[in-house]
């Protein structure tokens, strides 16, 4: 097989959270007084929570200090994991599951890389809980992507070398910082679009032939 690791993003290739990380971020702007919509919350994706919150404070006419920075990002993130307390294992497709598993018996190692200090408590919510064999996240990491310090982590946590790993992402950071850590990259979803997918997924089972190519 081409390779023997995985490494999967989180937000947007697991599951769908970026409804609730919008909804979250559009509660503070409104607070704020700060203009916030789709197409901003379109460049938070794959980025730390503080890079989310300087892109979002772009449209504010006044500097905020660290100490009040802070303590929006905490205030966000306050209103993020109550909605993800409504996330079950209905969240999980059947789809990925299934294809989750199918990857583990053809012998591959799986593994979370996510800029997300959240991961542990979605991946509980939704019923990985124990699947990984690694968990890469925002809890592990100083620089987050474009940087790929949260993959070289990953496929360090497999023992594996980062060009025995195929990343999955969705954002086009997570695409890029994949290539700067010399991994190859499936991208889904708008990543697909991207001229830095190794390949572009139509679907997450596809996954299942391109570890065979
Ligand atoms: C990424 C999301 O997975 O995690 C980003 O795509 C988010 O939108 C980032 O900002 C950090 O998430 P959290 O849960 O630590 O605020
Ligand atoms: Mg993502």
């Amino acid at each position: 097989m081409k390779y023997q690791g995985i490494i999967f993003d989180l937000d947007g290739v697991i599951c769908h959270t970026d409804k609730y990380h919008y909804q979250a971020w559009k509660k503070l702007a409104d607070k704020l007084e700060v203009y916030f919509d789709e197409v901003i919350n379109n460049r938070l994706r794959g980025v730390s929570r503080m890079e989310s919150l300087n892109i979002i404070l772009e449209k504010c006419d006044r500097e905020l200090t660290i100490q009040e920075k802070e303590a929006c990002a905490k205030e966000k993130n306050e209103f993020y994991k109550e909605l993800l307390k409504n996330m079950t294992t209905e969240d999980l497709s059947q789809e990925v599951r299934e294809t989750l598993e199918q990857l583990r018996e053809k012998g591959l190692k799986l593994a979370i890389g996510s800029s997300s200090k959240n991961a542990g408590f979605i991946l509980e919510r939704i019923g990985l809980g124990d699947f990984f064999d690694a968990v890469s996240d925002g809890n592990n990491i100083t620089f987050s992507k474009p940087d790929p310090e949260v993959f070289l982590k990953a496929a360090q946590f497999l023992n594996l070398q980062p060009e025995q790993c195929l990343v999955v992402e969705d954002a086009e950071a997570g695409l890029l910082a994949a290539k700067r850590g010399n991994m190859d990259c499936a991208g889904i979803g708008e990543a697909a679009k991207s001229h830095l997918a190794t390949y572009k997924l139509r679907d997450f089972q596809e996954l299942l032939s391109v570890v065979e190519k």
